[in-house]
This record gives C-alpha cells, sequence and structure tokens, in this order.
C-alpha cells in the first residue's frame, strides 16, 4: 500500500489562479467576533484556507469551462437537458432523471412525492438537509446505522453500513405500510464519510424488498463511496469506479444527488429514477418549487457543465487522487498528534473535537468552539458536525450526538499539497496550547438548521484538569 504521508501528485496543472490572503491575527479576531463565532458566518474574504465544505466550491476542468459556452438557454426541451439526461444514463443507469437546483431540491420533491404524514424513513444516521426535508414533509425519521460508526475510533472498513438487524427490527415495529422508504447515504457525511459496501447496500436493498418497502440511495459523493468500495471490499478490489457505482445504483429505486460534490460543478443537483410513478410527481412538483422539469432551477451552461463533471467524476485517475489527499492531510494531522476519526473518508478529515478538548462539556460545544478557534489560530474555516449541527427534537430538547466533530473538507482540484502541510501544521500547534481554549455558548438559534445562521459567543475559560 502507498505510504499516504508520501503525497500522490496532482493529477493536473494550474491554468488560472484566484489569490488568497491570510489576514493578521488581530483582524481574524474582530472578523470571528463579527460572525458571532460562527464559521458560516465569516466572510470567504477573510478566509484563508477554505475547508468549510467540499459542496460547490470545486474547481472545473478546462473542458467543462468551454461546455458553459454551448448551455442551451431554451426555458423547455433545452439540449443541454438532453446531454444531462444522456450522462446521466450512462453514468448511474436511471432513465428518468428530474433536475434540480441542489441536493435538497432533490430530497424535496422525494420527501414530498413518497411520505405521507406519520410514516417512517429509515437511514444510516441523519443528514441535516435530509431529515429537515423528511420532517417538513410529516416523516419520523430513525437511525439504523451500524454501533461503530458513532465510535470516532473505531478502525473498520464499512462504518457507513446499515446494521439489519435494526432495520428489520424497525420494519416490524412500526409496520411496513407505514415505512415510506429506507434511504442509504453512501458514504455518510456526518460519521465522517464512511462508506457503505456492496455487500451491505445489496443485504439492505433484498430485506426491504422482502416486506415491499422502497430504497433510495442519498448519493452526493457516490463516486467516493465506489472508490472506498474499489480499495476495501475484496470481491470488488481493483474493479473500476464507474463500474462499481452502476452496481451501487443498480440496487436502489432511485438516487438524491447533490451534484455540488461528486461532479465538480459549482451548482446542481437531481432526482433520477426507474420508479415511472415517482418520475412524474417528482416532474410535476418541480414545476412548483424548481423550474420547469427541464432545467429544474439551473441555468443551460450548469447542465451542459454538469454532464460533463459526471463523465470525468467515474475516472479512475481522478477519484484515486481525491482519496489520496485526504488521506495525505489525515496522516499529516495524526502525525501532529490531532485526534482525527478512523478511518479517513473520502471528503474530508474529522478531527474528534472531544478528544481534541476534554476539558469541555457536550453543553460548551466542543466542536462549534474549535472550529471558531481554527480560525482564529491561522485562518482555516472548518465546519462543526456535532451539537449544533444535530438541532433539537420534535420536543425541543438539544439532541447529543456521539460524535462532537470538526470537518476539514477539502474541495476538489483546490488546493495542493503545501496548503495541506500547513493546515496540520498550524492545527498541530493549536493542541498543544488546547487546554486554554474555551467553549461557547448560543446567543441567536433560529428555528430551521440551525448551525447555519446561529451565533455565540465565549464561555470563561477553564483549564484541563
Ligand atoms: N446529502 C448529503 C450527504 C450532503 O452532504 C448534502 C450537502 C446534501 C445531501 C444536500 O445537498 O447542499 O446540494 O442541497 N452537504 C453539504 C456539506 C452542504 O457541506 O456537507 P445540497
Amino acid at each position: 500500500m502507498r505510504d499516504p504521508i508520501n503525497a500522490t501528485p496532482e493529477p493536473y496543472k494550474i491554468k488560472m489562479i484566484e489569490p488568497i490572503h491570510l489576514i493578521p491575527a488581530d483582524e481574524r479576531k474582530a472578523r470571528l467576533r463579527e460572525a458571532g463565532w460562527n464559521t458560516f458566518l465569516l466572510r470567504s474574504r477573510d478566509v484563508y484556507i477554505d475547508l468549510l465544505t467540499d459542496s460547490g466550491t470545486n474547481a472545473m476542468s478546462d473542458r467543462q469551462w468551454a461546455a458553459l459556452m454551448v448551455g442551451d438557454e431554451a426555458y423547455a426541451g433545452s439540449a443541454s437537458f438532453e446531454n444531462l439526461e444522456a450522462a446521466i444514463r450512462e453514468v448511474y443507469g436511471f432513465p428518468h432523471v428530474v433536475p434540480t437546483h441542489q441536493g435538497r431540491g432533490a430530497e424535496h420533491l422525494l420527501s414530498q412525492s413518497w411520505i405521507k404524514p406519520g410514516q417512517h424513513v429509515a437511514g444510516n444516521m441523519y443528514f441535516t438537509t435530509t431529515r429537515a426535508h423528511i420532517e417538513l414533509a410529516g416523516g419520523i425519521f430513525e437511525d439504523v446505522i451500524v454501533d461503530e460508526a458513532h465510535d470516532p475510533s473505531a478502525e473498520l472498513p464499512f462504518k457507513g453500513n446499515v446494521d439489519l438487524k435494526k432495520l428489520e427490527a424497525f420494519i416490524k415495529r412500526v409496520g411496513a405500510a407505514n415505512v415510506a422508504y429506507v434511504a442509504v447515504g453512501c458514504p455518510v457525511n456526518m460519521a465522517g464519510g464512511q462508506p457503505v459496501s456492496l455487500e451491505n447496500l445489496r443485504a439492505t436493498a433484498e430485506l426491504c424488498r422482502r416486506h415491499g418497502v422502497r430504497v433510495v440511495m442519498d448519493g452526493a459523493r457516490a463516486v467516493e463511496n465506489a472508490a472506498m468500495i474499489r480499495a476495501r471490499e475484496k470481491a470488488w478490489k481493483g474493479k473500476p469506479t464507474a463500474e462499481i457505482l452502476k452496481e451501487m445504483c443498480r440496487q436502489v429505486d432511485a438516487i438524491s444527488v447533490s451534484a455540488k460534490k461528486d461532479a465538480y460543478v459549482n451548482i446542481g443537483g437531481f432526482l433520477a429514477t426507474r420508479d415511472a410513478e415517482l418520475y412524474e410527481k417528482a416532474q410535476n412538483l418541480c414545476v412548483l418549487f424548481e423550474g420547469l422539469h427541464t432545467y429544474g432551477g439551473l441555468a443551460g451552461r450548469d447542465l451542459e457543465a454538469l454532464a460533463v463533471g459526471i463523465r470525468e467524476m467515474v475516472q479512475d485517475e481522478w477519484i484515486e487522487h481525491r482519496l489520496a489527499q485526504v488521506a495525505y492531510l489525515g496522516a499529516r494531522l495524526e502525525a501532529e498528534g490531532v485526534p482525527v476519526v478512523k478511518p479517513y473518508g473520502g471528503h474530508a478529515v474529522f478531527v474528534d473535537a472531544k478528544a481534541f478538548l476534554p476539558h469541555l462539556d457536550a453543553d460548551e460545544l466542543p466542536a462549534q468552539s474549535l472550529a471558531a478557534w481554527i480560525y482564529e489560530a491561522c485562518g482555516v474555516r472548518a465546519m462543526e458536525r456535532g451539537v449544533v449541527s444535530a438541532g433539537r427534537d420534535s420536543k425541543g430538547s438539544n439532541r447529543h450526538p456521539e460524535l462532537e466533530l470538526v470537518r476539514l473538507t477539502l474541495p476538489r482540484r483546490v488546493y495542493t499539497q503545501t496548503h495541506l502541510d500547513f493546515v496540520a501544521r498550524e492545527i498541530g500547534a493549536l493542541k498543544r496550547r488546547a487546554s486554554n481554549l474555551p467553549g461557547l455558548r448560543f446567543v441567536r438559534e433560529p428555528k430551521h438548521l440551525r448551525f447555519f445562521q446561529a451565533r455565540f459567543e465565549p464561555l470563561p475559560v477553564k483549564s484541563a484538569a
């Protein structure tokens, strides 16, 4: 196996650059205060290395930029939609395609089409927007992921797997007729980008079919999942990523996709299915919420760039480099003594904030605090994935997930090895003075998806025992 600390050279060279600056320490302090200690509220111009998300922050290829020029901007029947539909049929294998402005648009169409109020949806750990749309449609979410997914240090190759016993018990408990569908995230963002094996996906689908329950894949990063299957699952070792992705898609009735991830574009999404009834319903709702069913809230040029990106994303050279870059950052951080979730996922390295700031209690928001202090220390922007993201339950109490993480997310084809070295070095230095870092408390808490817009203030400094 390749030593992850030996970086794999980028399979591209740089044709256009965008300047970035590290503003001075006193300015970072002031900007963080203005942003209410929430990294989502920082201005991008005040950020040096932006690891907030890999969503819509990718660098397009020269071919994608060229494709923008031939976008067909017709309101109806755009030729660019035909190109996108052909690419999705070819790469994912679904006949019916409804374009949406981004992933949550597809989640909205899916939830509204398939959930009757009071019905249940099971999934392998929640995702923020996915659960919000399930609940908006009157659904109740049930987590059926394997227990190990909640343990940052458990080193299993497929920590995103569905626990089949939990799933079967759940279906029997609520009754198959009360299950709207089962949603399998491949991979599981909130668990650290952990993949699902093909064996588990197949078994999940078989179990659902036996009970007459429909199965959907959240395929925001399905290509990364496929590449991790290629690397880790015996039966699929070394098989082309494209073939594995197709096989994954064969297991499910539909896929909801945020194209802002795998497909290297800055905006876009879609719902694709082989279920003619879902297609009909979703196409009709699309007109209400997104735009006509041949553009779904996107410009013709966006559809065109996405069609090209979908064909690029399954090329092994690209996706292998992506995984190698994440592993490189993970290994560098570990060498600096930073506690991270193992094994590394496909889109990010997740720092274990509980282990980084052991002197803070859960309600002192360790991950939110750590993301703020990382920005203050070195201008690197990360994202909280812990108690703040988890929100409140239907009774209004804070949910307390086991995982309290800070995500260092790598945009695709954007940063170089030297940037990653800087990130690891600075976060390592912060770790060595972590016992002086205070927690945060809410001063403003929005109702929906609170992590995006909440404001905080620091608590008094308390020392580690
Ligand atoms: N599903 C998963 C697994 C995601 O990670 C996201 C977005 C969505 C659905 C929704 O897609 O943003 O296009 O509407 N994740 C982003 C992130 C926001 O930073 O992880 P969207």
